[in-house]
């Protein structure tokens, strides 16, 4: 090892993706329905699920809050380690996207734990109240991740999680001419988190970068 503080290269990735718990039949189909109504496919990848998973049964979380439901992936994976009585609200501004997660939702095994708010995330985050999440995560439109940010800072009680996708901006986090004009929102996003005093967080190289923080 010598001094090397990593060993990590995308060979072992490949493998951290294989190792991962495989998604069950129902997410399966739920991203092969999301393809065919023309949903992107950029829910979050099976070993972050994982991790998200983790994260949240490891604190107890009964409240989650998230910002970009796409077609639900992840509110379900979520809704799935939530304590009893647990919720998910999870904010999409997209009336196509809400629709489809609403109704796979409701053919889940956690139907009564996932509420899907229409709106953008700039009007329904400050509708809902302070502290009462254990738990944010973020996964849209990346300029407002600051403004979201502020938001799940307040929303999320002291000890809860923030977690935040993309902190590799699609993989062109290192690119001289990126393809997506939300790269360099992610880059400003990504020096915000860092120096961000209330919150203890790290990137973890899983998926496309997930920042994972917890609120001081
Ligand atoms: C993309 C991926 C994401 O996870 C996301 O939240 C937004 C966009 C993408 O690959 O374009
Ligand atoms: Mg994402």
């Amino acid at each position: 090892m010598s001094d090397r503080s990593s060993t990590v290269t995308p060979r072992h990735f490949q493998y951290i993706a294989s190792h991962a718990r495989p998604e069950d039949a129902f997410l399966k189909q739920l991203k092969q329905a999301a393809q065919d109504a023309g949903i992107p496919p950029i829910w979050v990848a099976p070993e972050q699920a994982s991790l998200i998973h983790i994260l949240l049964k490891s604190a107890k979380a009964k409240e989650v809050v998230e910002v970009g439901t796409l077609a639900g992936y992840s509110a379900i994976v979520m809704a799935r380690a939530l304590a009893s009585g647990g919720r998910v609200r999870t904010i999409e501004v997209n009336a196509l996207r809400a629709d489809f997660a609403e109704a796979w939702v409701a053919k889940s095994d956690v139907a009564d734990r996932v509420k899907v708010y229409r709106g953008k995330g700039r009007d329904v985050l400050p509708l809902l109240e302070t502290d009462s999440a254990d738990a944010a995560f973020l996964d849209a439109d990346k300029a407002n991740y600051p403004f979201y940010l502020e938001a799940s800072l307040r929303i999320v009680r002291s000890g809860g999680l923030i977690m935040v996708d993309n902190a590799f901006a699609f993989g062109e986090l290192f690119d001289e001419a990126p393809q997506d004009p939300e790269t360099d929102a992610v880059k400003s996003f990504n020096e915000i988190m860092a120096a961000e005093g209330r919150l203890q967080s790290v990137i973890v190289p899983l998926g496309d970068g997930l920042w994972v923080g917890v609120k001081a």
